[in-house]
């Protein structure tokens, strides 16, 4: 008995200490954004999170809906103010006491949202913004924390700003340095940060280094090793997200803050839209990442301590995001719009699971008439392609050489799914018509829009109903 005891209690030991070594590695996230119009409904996103054992995400915003379906499922929250309302929060307590209690005291409730970080704008301080934000931000942080304590709630949620990495530079990692314009706003915001408790969040992306520069070493983006290691001194760097971590790092140590803990806000590759943006680098990059990270290697600067936290970006498919910074940018879901796994992705957890009970609108699609001549068909196109998502027909694209006619298809169709398959939203003057047939070519999918009104809470309703007709039915005497 005595030695079984013995064994159990060691047992017990031993999986207290691989459970706080496990703790002590960074936890992978994900970023949740709704940028579209097939949206999945929330209570399925949650699921697929829960069955994949995601325990931790990053809103843009405070939905309602989304915030609704995370209560009681104890996922670690992240929810974020958009740039436009910094100037109101900077400069009215009231309206943060508003923000606050509106969209998180009433949701941090015992069986409510875990909410855990409020980000307050997002990427404030870009260069394209032209620093029309990066004043708000301290003043609106103040407000905010202000109000997070009188809810009595500034000990558990904790405030921070999203950075891009544009905010520092350097051309090596040691040298890292805050934008000389941003040096006093950072050091008063990290020193607020620092007396918080709360991290740095920067969001990190190799995928543009290669994008907007063709000179890039390839594999330097990747962790695969390099051909190319930039070498600083007796540091030697083998891949982007190490050299753009320790940049920050030395950036944070410049301003006297080099032990802050950092948050990775956004890190992925995308799957679409653009040549270097496929399914087996994106493969590439993101079990490349998420393995270093489980290593504990850390980086140069930070031997053996990763990131506190990770967000991936992204979770699904957003097809409405703006197309600006170039087409990749509507694709970069680990998941496809409707949470089916785009490629094998093992986070630590077993490689993921696809969403389940997803609602698809009926298996049709609207096609180009091949009885019709399509000369004048260019408006129909424009417009299709201005409301819906074409971006995987251009150069780079995995649907870029269907030809003219599956171009043709392909538009219609998106126009046709985007408006939940409404028959006259095939039209197109006679030259479209619906069809029952899948007219997808090879790997270029040929979508099914989703049916984005929540029928999960209808059929949860059906079987609570049946629940009570039994109970009924069992308690009659
Ligand atoms: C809650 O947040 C949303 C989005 O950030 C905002 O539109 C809304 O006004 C907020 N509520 C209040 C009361 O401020
Ligand atoms: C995918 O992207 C990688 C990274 O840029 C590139 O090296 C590779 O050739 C691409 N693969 C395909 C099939 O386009
Ligand atoms: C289909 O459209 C794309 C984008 O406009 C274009 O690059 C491609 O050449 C088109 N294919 C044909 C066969 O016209
Ligand atoms: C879903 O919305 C469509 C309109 O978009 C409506 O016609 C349909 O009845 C709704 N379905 C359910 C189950 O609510």
């Amino acid at each position: 008995m005595a030695v079984a005891d013995l064994n159990t209690a060691l047992a017990l030991l031993i999986l207290l200490l691989v459970g706080s070594l496990l703790q002590a590695e960074a936890d992978i996230g994900v970023n949740w954004g709704i940028l579209s119009t097939h949206r999945l409904s929330p209570p399925i996103v949650v699921d697929l999170l829960k069955e994949n054992r995601i325990g931790k995400v990053k809103l843009f915003d405070t939905d309602p809906s989304i915030l609704r379906a995370l209560m009681g499922s104890n996922i670690e929250v992240m929810v974020g103010i958009p740039n436009e309302m910094l100037e109101l929060l900077s400069s009215s307590p009231v309206a943060a006491d508003v923000w606050v209690s509106q969209n998180v005291s009433r949701y941090v409730v015992k069986g409510g949202v875990n909410m855990r970080y409020i980000a307050v704008g997002n990427e404030p301080f870009l260069t394209s913004y032209q620093g029309q934000f990066q004043s708000f931000v301290v003043p609106a942080m103040l407000n905010l924390q202000q109000s997070l304590s009188k809810a009595n709630l500034a000990g558990y949620i904790k405030l921070v700003v999203p950075c891009n990495a544009d905010a520092y530079e350097a051309s090596l990692p040691s040298q890292g340095a805050f934008r000389p314009e941003l040096t006093q706003i950072m050091t008063q915001l990290v020193s607020f940060l620092n007396s918080n408790g709360s991290p740095f969040l920067v969001n990190i992306y190799p995928f543009f280094n290669i994008y907007q520069n063709t000179d890039f070493p390839q594999d330097y983006a990747f962790f695969e090793g390099s051909t190319h290691p930039v070498v600083d001194g007796q540091n030697i760097y083998y891949n982007a997200f190490d050299g753009n971590f320790d940049t920050l790092v030395a950036a944070l140590n410049r301003i006297g803050f080099g032990q802050m803990p950092i948050v990775i806000g956004e890190v992925g590759w995308p799957t679409d839209g653009s040549f270097s943006a496929n399914l087996s680098a994106a493969r590439a990059f993101n079990q490349g990442l998420i393995n270093h990270l489980l290593s504990n290697k850390g980086t140069p600067l930070r031997p053996g301590v990763p990131p506190a936290d990770v967000f991936l970006f992204s979770l699904l498919d957003e097809e409405q995001k703006s197309t600006l910074p170039g087409n990749f940018e509507r694709h970069w879901g680990i998941f496809s719009f409707d949470g089916q796994v785009k490629y094998p992705l093992n986070l630590g957890n077993g490689i993921l699971k696809n969403a389940r009970d997803v609602q698809y609108l009926p298996s049709r699609w609207c096609v180009a008439n091949p009885f019709r001549d399509l000369t004048d068909v260019s408006n129909h196109i424009k417009l299709a392609c201005s409301v819906a998502d074409c971006t995987t027909l251009y150069y780079g694209g995995l649907c870029n050489a269907i030809g003219d006619k599956g171009n043709i298809s392909y538009a219609f169709n998106s126009y046709y799914q985007v408006q939940n398959q409404d028959e006259r939203s095939c039209d197109f003057d006679g030259l479209g018509m619906v069809t029952f047939l899948d007219p997808s070519i090879g790997d270029c999918h040929f979508l099914v829009g989703v049916n984005d009104n929540s029928s999960s809470t209808s059929c949860r309703i059906l079987s609570w109903l049946w629940v009570l007709i039994l109970w009924v039915l069992i308690s009659a005497p």
